[in-house]
């Protein structure tokens, strides 16, 4: 029994998608017996670790992993004790991370070190703490994404698990955003020597040009540090009326993305004091000295910051931040720039009052205008979406269960559930064999039917001679 409790259970990856503000642990599973077929992984449990980012721990790496404890117990629950030795684990850090190994490196592999130690200590598998690239961070986000829409293949046959690409289904594109960093990811069908950030994906025999691009210090909150360095002392038009803060220097002076704006006298525990002024205009005018368009006004292939892009085309999905942030202006799914626009007005006029809503945290909730006007600026100059290719946007954080984040896409490349070759029907499907294929399965259908009939005769015909109670349950 143990050796078929073995073969015939699910099976499990963890993976911790260990991101700038915090570290997010991810559970999936997958029938064992289907292990290239796609579809079939889906997210079990999610936790937050709490605490901040690993990346917040670089002058005390031995207290990172502390909290990790709480999450980690609650997947030894989830995943039978006999299948944690056969479960891998592992971590993807992001942005923090990169700008981490940048600014120090030293620290940054002592991090790494002390999460090495700590997880081969766990019954799980480890397979390794690495940190990711943006380029790979924008991919995988954008594997998971038409992964779990079911974008890639579909099933067809139900005698014979085989797959073809759905004839004529295209792909969607991936906005993510985080806390340090955000990544566009989408299919361009210009020549992919006009982009240098343009990366083939091959998947099933099929192959995708996906031009991906990572944007470091335009995450959510190393923008928000941007702009407050920018303003220093000055009326915050992005936070709300009547609301004040006090932070110090290091909070927003401290990183890597504001060095350049630190002031001569830079004195990181000294206070600055912020006052909220609420007003929607000016705001959208500090935003957008976060973007750099000189540096590219020759071409319109060129969003910002000297970055070429083709053409945003088709449809997105936007997760994570984006999907956070429109949440808090009451918006979801797809909606028009108009709409945005007005009920980001309307919350970024409200005064502090107006924000103490339970469900609110102060951290959060401060900065719900400035993160609502960075993603109209971001997306509406940086990338160039319009009016018209505004609603093709969908703002989404999951499918069925399963978040759309980078991690699922990671996990399943790694562990090859996603082959560049299968055994695929060819692609696009010909109409011929198409109803050949049809009239086959229609022709299996009835004659199902017929024998279920037939069952059924026969079990009514049972049931008189012996006369026992009996319910025929059809399937
Ligand atoms: C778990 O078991 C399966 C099937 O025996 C095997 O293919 C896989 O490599 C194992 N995974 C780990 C992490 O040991
Ligand atoms: C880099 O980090 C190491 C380990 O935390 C620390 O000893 C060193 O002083 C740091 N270097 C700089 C330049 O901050
Ligand atoms: C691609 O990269 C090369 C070298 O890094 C650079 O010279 C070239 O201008 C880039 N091309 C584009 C279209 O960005
Ligand atoms: C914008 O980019 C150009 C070209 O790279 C650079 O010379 C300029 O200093 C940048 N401006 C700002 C405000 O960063
Ligand atoms: C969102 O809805 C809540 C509750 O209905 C309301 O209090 C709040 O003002 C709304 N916010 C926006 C930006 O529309
Ligand atoms: C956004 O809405 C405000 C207030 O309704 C309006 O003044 C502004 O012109 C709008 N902006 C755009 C680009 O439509
Ligand atoms: C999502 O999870 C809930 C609660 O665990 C469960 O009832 C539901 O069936 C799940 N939905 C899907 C699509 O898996
Ligand atoms: C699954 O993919 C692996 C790696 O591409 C391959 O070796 C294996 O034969 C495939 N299994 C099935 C059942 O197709």
């Amino acid at each position: 029994s143990f050796l078929l409790d073995l073969i015939f259970s699910p099976q499990y990856g963890i993976v911790l998608d260990a991101g700038s503000s915090r570290t997010t642990v991810y559970v999936y599973e997958w029938p064992a017996e289907k292990e290239n077929d796609t579809g079939v992984v889906s997210q079990t449990f999610k936790c937050n670790v709490k605490g901040p980012g690993i990346s917040s721990y670089e002058s005390n790496p031995g207290a990172l992993v502390k909290p990790f404890d709480d999450c980690l117990n609650k997947v030894k629950e989830r995943i039978p004790v006999h299948l944690h030795k056969n479960t891998s684990v592992y971590l993807g850090a992001t942005a923090g991370m990169r700008l981490l190994r940048l600014q120090n490196e030293t620290a940054a592999n002592e991090v790494l070190a002390s999460i090495q130690s700590y997880f081969r200590a766990q019954p799980f598998e480890f397979r390794g703490a690495q940190i990711i690239t943006g380029p790979e961070e924008g991919v995988y986000g954008w594997i998971t994404a038409n992964y779990l829409m079911g974008n890639f293949l579909e099933v067809f046959s139900f005698l014979n698990v085989t797959w073809v690409h759905p004839y004529g289904k295209e792909t969607m594109g991936a906005l993510d955003l985080g806390g340090a960093s955000t990544q566009i990811s989408f299919i361009s069908e210009e020549p992919q020597e006009n982009f240098n950030s343009t990366l083939q994906v091959k998947l099933y025999g099929y192959s995708y040009n996906v031009y991906t691009h990572s944007f470091q210090c335009y995450g959510r909150d190393e923008a928000e540090k941007r702009l407050l360095a920018l303003l220093l002392q000055v009326r915050n038009p992005c936070y709300p009326q009547n609301y004040s803060t006090a932070l110090t220097m290091k909070y927003f002076s401290g990183s890597l993305c504001t060095q350049s704006l630190r002031p001569a006298n830079y004195y990181p525990n000294q206070l600055v004091n912020f006052h909220g002024t609420g007003d929607p205009g000016l705001c959208q005018e500090m935003v957008s000295l976060l973007f750099n368009f000189t540096a590219c006004r020759d071409g319109e292939d060129c969003p910002f910051n000297g970055i070429h892009q083709p053409k945003v085309k088709g449809s997105f999905v936007a997760f994570s931040g984006f999907y956070y942030t429109i949440n808090a202006l009451n918006l979801s799914g797809h909606f028009s720039l108009a709409d945005f626009n007005s009920s980001m007005w309307f919350l970024c006029s409200q005064s502090w009052l107006q924000f103490m809503l339970p469900k609110f945290e102060e951290t959060y909730a401060r900065s719900y205008c400035f993160s609502a006007s960075f993603i109209y600026y971001l997306l509406v100059h940086g990338y160039n979406f319009d009016a018209e290719t505004w609603p093709q946007i969908r703002f989404q954080k999951e499918v069925g269960n399963s978040s759309i984040a980078w991690s699922l896409g990671y996990m399943l490349s790694l562990t090859n559930m996603i082959p560049a070759e299968g055994k695929l029907i060819q692609v696009p499907l010909k109409p011929a064999l198409f109803t050949g294929l049809l009239i086959f399965l229609t022709a299996t259908a009835l004659l199902c039917l017929l024998f279920l009939v037939y069952l059924c005769i026969v079990s009514r015909n049972r049931k008189n001679m012996s006369r026992v109670e009996h319910v025929f349950i059809p399937e």
